[in-house]
């Protein structure tokens, strides 16, 4: 549709800047700045173009990106959610995983969503009602049944961030009793994955609406259940997240508040 076209155009415009940044990274061209400051302007460079494309499209809509903050429209029913570079600290340690989040918000519920893969040129979309998609085939969350086989993704608190006590039960919870955990280091990522089936379910604390308004829509049209962490409604006011198929995501529930 053209409202996807418009997100997409946007994503790709923003990834052609950050491919060309992450390529002088990994060359060490990176200005005597420091690669800190080089990856954080590359961050704002790519939210002024998504913001630029956005807004020309559809004039008026309010903004909300992680550098910018809260630029307020004259409609204020529509707000882009963005967040130009997911996977900062991957890109910084020229790790090849990050991607470019973009959602639209209209009247609280998030109708349409991409998630950029520049590394891989994937695209990650969905429109509220119409199913999710990477590139232009149909995407399903996993069918597995069964923790013992899964794969969960999660985020691990680091300097600053997180409750890093709750993480540990949590995860002592959980990762004695499936195949495997994984850390990549992506919001974004693990979300579109988790509706790729790559991923049997993801859970996470102490997110931005950024983080997670793309792919919360993404795995719902997945056919995945997504709720806080608490396993409650309101994902982007509570910043946590658990994300899966209808089987598992009560039994990580479950795994959550024994570990509560
Ligand atoms: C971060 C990533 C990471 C998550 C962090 C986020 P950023 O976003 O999504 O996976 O664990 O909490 O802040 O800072 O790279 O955009
Ligand atoms: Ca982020
Ligand atoms: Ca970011
Ligand atoms: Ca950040």
């Amino acid at each position: 549709t053209a409202l996807l076209k418009v997100m997409s155009d946007a994503a790709r415009k923003a990834a052609r800047g950050l491919n060309r940044d992450f390529g002088e990274l990994l060359e060490l061209q990176v200005s005597k700045k420091g690669a800190a400051d080089f990856v954080s302007a590359a961050d704002l460079k790519a939210e002024q173009t998504i913001f630029e494309m956005l807004s020309k499209a559809r004039p008026g809509y309010s903004f909300l990106g992680e550098e910018r903050g809260l630029i307020e429209g004259t409609d204020k029913t529509h707000t882009w959610i963005v967040d130009p570079l997911d996977g900062t600290t991957n890109f910084l340690h020229a790790i090849p995983h990050f991607a470019i989040n973009i959602a639209l918000q209209r009247e609280g519920a998030i109708v349409a969503a991409v998630t950029y893969n520049p590394i891989t040129n994937e695209l990650f979309w969905a429109e509220k009602g119409k199913g999710c998609f990477v590139n232009d085939k149909r995407l399903r969350v996993a069918a597995r049944q069964h923790l013992n086989e899964s794969v969960l993704a999660t985020g691990i608190p680091f300097l600053g961030h997180g409750q890093h006590a709750t993480f540990l039960k949590e995860l002592h919870q959980i990762s004695q009793r499936v195949a495997g955990v994984r850390r990549f280091g992506a919001a974004a990522l693990d979300l579109a994955f988790v509706a790729a089936g790559r991923f049997d379910g993801y859970w996470e604390r102490d997110l931005k609406p950024w983080d997670l308004a793309a792919g919360l829509l993404l795995v719902s049209e997945a056919g995945g259940k997504v709720t806080t962490a608490d396993g409650g409604e309101d994902m982007l006011t509570a910043g946590s997240i658990c994300a899966s198929n209808l089987e598992l995501h009560p039994l990580i529930q479950q795994r959550l508040r024994a570990a509560a």
